[in-house]
């Protein structure tokens, strides 16, 4: 043995505790919430590894976490078939529905109860992840649910995603699925980030997920503050699968994911009723968002016997909370004049019911932010009503967007009046600057006879315009 292979097997040795060191340390962290190293001495460790990889390239693996962030960008996603499709969700909005469904289900499993997991459903993006010999083969994007896109180098750049799981040898092929989404403090500090640097703002963390995954350079994706919550044994290869969904997640846990601490096994629809009461309120102290419950039949061969209708299975349903946020086409943008002058753009919208009203027109504010939100005429986009507040255009989808869409500028002149209009420096409102303008003098003299105001009935809309 020469004194170089001596130095080479040192070195394997040492990489190899690294690892197995980096790995705890990142599992204490990014799936467990329960840091165990400093910042500093993690640091150390992951510098220590680069420099003997660097010094010994042969020992370089694809699960190294020094492999995470590195690979060149793509030109473009491959598609991905699905070994198992990825089913949807049938949708309940109330505790009568979810009666239905359950006794339904009941009768076609030939059960008097059924036991039930209840899991919060994560606003996030559906993904899966296959692993091979305890290592992650591949990553892809729900698609269509037959079809979709492989993104493997984007989500290894997740921390809470394992590179290597601890079933190497039991569990030769199978493939693990659940949600990557963004946290609102995540969202909010990217955002930030964005109106910095003047770049375009993402409407939801839903959608700043998702724009963060489908990115052609790992790099961006390894950037951004992505989490995973998985929720679903897809398919086993090579050996048994516990008989219980319970037990599946436990076993996913066990592996090395992230699965959501707020889950439940309950023994039948009332609890689960009362779970979903519970999590109305609690959910607002969430720092991820979610958009409803779901409840998932326990045991796996009631599951098998429910089966599915189209691409919805029998033996899961979702529970809706109401949604203060719905996606409608933005037909064109109209301008009225405020009472003080200020030019305010608002969409005209293809209505859409939002929490039970029809929604046709929102403010959009003013132009800087349709600008810096980049909301163009003829775009699908997010609209936000809650209570008794306006309606508001959140944003564009951009992933929507056919190429027919139009950008919009504030007219060079009052729409009222014709005055050309007047932007102060530094200001975000633009003005009509005629005192007379009978857009203004409209508005003022319906402010002022309004219950706020003066409180003088019998003058409507109808009489002040007179
Ligand atoms: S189960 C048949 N569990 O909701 C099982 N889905 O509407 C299908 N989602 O595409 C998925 N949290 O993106 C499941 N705890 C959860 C979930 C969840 C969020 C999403 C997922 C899915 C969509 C279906």
């Amino acid at each position: 043995m020469t004194a170089q292979d001596r130095s080479h097997d040192a070195a394997r040795l040492r990489v190899e505790e690294l690892r197995s060191e980096i790995a705890v340390a990142n599992h204490r962290y990014y799936v467990l919430d329960d840091p165990q190293l400093s910042d500093g001495a993690w640091d150390a460790l992951m510098r220590e590894l680069r420099d003997l990889e660097a010094a010994f390239p042969d020992l370089v693996t694809p699960d190294s976490p020094t492999q995470r962030v590195g690979d060149a960008p793509l030109t473009e996603f491959s598609p991905v078939t699905h070994r198992e499709p990825m089913l949807s969700l049938a949708n309940a909005f109330s505790a009568d529905e979810l009666r239905k469904w359950y006794q339904r289900a009941c009768r076609l499993a030939e059960a008097d109860a059924l036991e039930l997991v209840c899991e919060l459903k994560i606003d996030g993006l559906a993904i899966a992840l296959v692993y091979e010999n305890g290592r992650l083969a591949q990553g892809a994007t729900r698609g269509n649910g037959t079809i979709g896109e492989e993104i493997t180098q984007n989500l290894r750049t997740v921390r809470s995603v394992p590179l290597s799981v601890n079933a190497a040898g039991s569990v030769p092929r199978f493939e693990a699925r659940g949600e990557c989404y963004m946290t609102w403090s995540g969202f909010e500090r990217l955002n930030e980030q964005r109106a910095t640097a003047e770049e375009r703002l993402f409407a939801n963390p839903r959608n700043a997920a998702a724009g963060s995954l489908r990115q052609l350079d790992p790099g961006i994706t390894a950037s951004r503050p992505l989490h995973t919550f998985m929720y679903q044994v897809g398919w086993v290869e090579g050996a048994e699968a516990a008989a219980t969904h319970w037990e599946r997640l436990e076993w996913l846990a066990r592996l090395g994911f992230r699965t959501n601490p707020n889950i439940r096994l309950v023994p039948d629809i009332e609890s689960a009723i009362a779970f979903t009461e519970e999590w109305d309120s609690k959910r607002q102290q969430l720092d991820y968002p979610i958009d409803g419950i779901v409840f998932k039949v326990n045991a796996i061969e009631a599951q098998q016997q429910l089966g599915f209708v189209g691409k919805d299975p029998r033996w899961a349903i979702a529970f809706k909370y109401p949604s203060a946020e719905e996606t409608t086409r933005l037909n064109g943008i109209g301008v009225n004049v405020g009472r003080t002058g200020t030019l305010n753009p608002f969409a005209i919208l293809e209505p859409v019911q939002i929490g039970g009203v029809t929604v046709g027109l929102a403010t959009l504010h003013n132009e800087e932010a349709i600008l810096r939100k980049d909301i163009r005429v003829g775009d699908m986009v997010i609209v936000h009503r809650a209570g008794e507040v306006i309606p508001q255009v959140v944003g564009p989808v951009v992933s929507l967007r056919t190429g027919a869409e139009v950008p919009w500028h504030m007219p060079a002149e009052c729409p009222v009046c014709g005055t050309p209009v007047v932007k102060p420096e530094g200001e975000a409102m633009t003005y009509c600057p005629n005192r007379l303008c009978p857009g203004q003098a409209f508005r003022l003299l319906t402010h002022f006879v309004s219950r706020s105001a003066m409180d003088i009935e019998g003058i409507g809309e109808a009489l002040a315009q007179a």
